[in-house]
């Protein structure tokens, strides 16, 4: 029997970089030196937030609760790969803390284009989620108007002011069907409009691989929260292809009775599952059955 791991699993490139951040500062950081901070929770997934506070690891939800964190305790505070406002990052380093920005660089590049675009004055139109911390983040880099689109519908009634430049991104995780209609509906609208495509291929290429790896699975796993949505997602597409898809959040909720005639495994995961749950999962149907 094979067992084959889709090869972009689990985190992404821009995750994975900020939790190798947490963990490499973790093993650098002196007995006696100020805690570790990481500003909003490194990541959605329980198992890895727990075991960075058992390490030490604080969490800061607000540059409210920076300030009142005594100055000998000012550590380090680690940015998350979504990003934060600029005035976040200038407002930790004047309180004393020392910053290490784990901002994904794909996101990075939008907080540049915006800074630059806006300077140049530009109104920035953000297509995507209200209230999603990338969103709020990159909307913090402008130092013109901004304007946030969600939907068709929200396109179809956006009205700028008269003579207005706008430049129009995307949070890099926004369908990106859904972001070529939007800008369509703008540009024929016959504005004075730039756009740059800044959504991000890694979710839709871990689908892609989902689907043609079950497609030819007798048996598909798919591993990831209760509550992620993505992962929800993967699994409905591996469903699709393979009636015997199970979906598990760690090795404990696998209870499988392989038959014989089993010839191939595929496995899978969510975003937020962390490496090793992974490798647990591929290890034990390798060895067990
Ligand atoms: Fe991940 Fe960065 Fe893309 S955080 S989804 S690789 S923009």
């Amino acid at each position: 029997m094979e067992v084959i791991l889709a090869e972009h699993a689990g985190f992404c490139f821009g995750v994975q970089r900020a939790v190798d951040t947490v963990y490499e500062q973790i093993a650098r950081r002196g007995k006696d030196e100020p805690p570790i901070y990481t500003f909003g929770s490194i990541i959605h997934n329980e198992e890895v937030v727990n075991d960075l506070q058992r390490r030490g690891v604080r969490i800061l939800s607000s540059l409210a609760e920076a300030e009142q964190i005594p100055e000998e305790e000012r550590g380090t505070v680690i940015i998350r790969s979504h990003g934060v406002e600029r005035n976040v990052s200038e407002k930790l380093k004047a309180l004393g803390y020392q910053v290490m920005d784990a901002t994904c660089p794909f996101v990075k590049r939008i907080h540049d284009i915006v800074e630059k675009e806006s300077a140049a004055g530009k109104s920035i139109v953000i297509v995507g989620d209200e209230g999603h911390p990338e969103v709020e983040a990159t909307r913090g880099w402008s130092c013109t108007k901004t304007y946030l689109i969600g939907s068709l519908e929200e396109a179809e009634k956006f009205v700028p002011q008269a003579g207005e430049e706008l430049y129009v991104v995307s949070q890099t995780t926004f369908n990106y069907k859904k972001f070529q209609d939007v800008v369509e509906i703008i540009e024929k609208k016959g504005y004075n409009v730039s756009v740059v495509n800044t959504v991000c291929n890694a979710t839709e290429v871990r689908q892609t691989e989902a689907r043609e790896l079950a497609s030819k699975a007798d048996v598909m796993i798919v591993i990831g929260g209760n509550h992620s949505s993505n992962t929800r997602k993967l699994y409905e597409i591996c469903r699709q292809e393979c009636e015997e898809t199970y979906h598990i959040r760690t090795l404990d909720d696998l209870h499988l009775q392989l038959p014989e005639t089993v010839r191939l495994v595929g496995i899978t995961a969510g975003a937020s599952t962390p490496n090793n749950i992974i490798e647990e999962v591929r290890n034990y149907v390798r060895t067990n059955f």
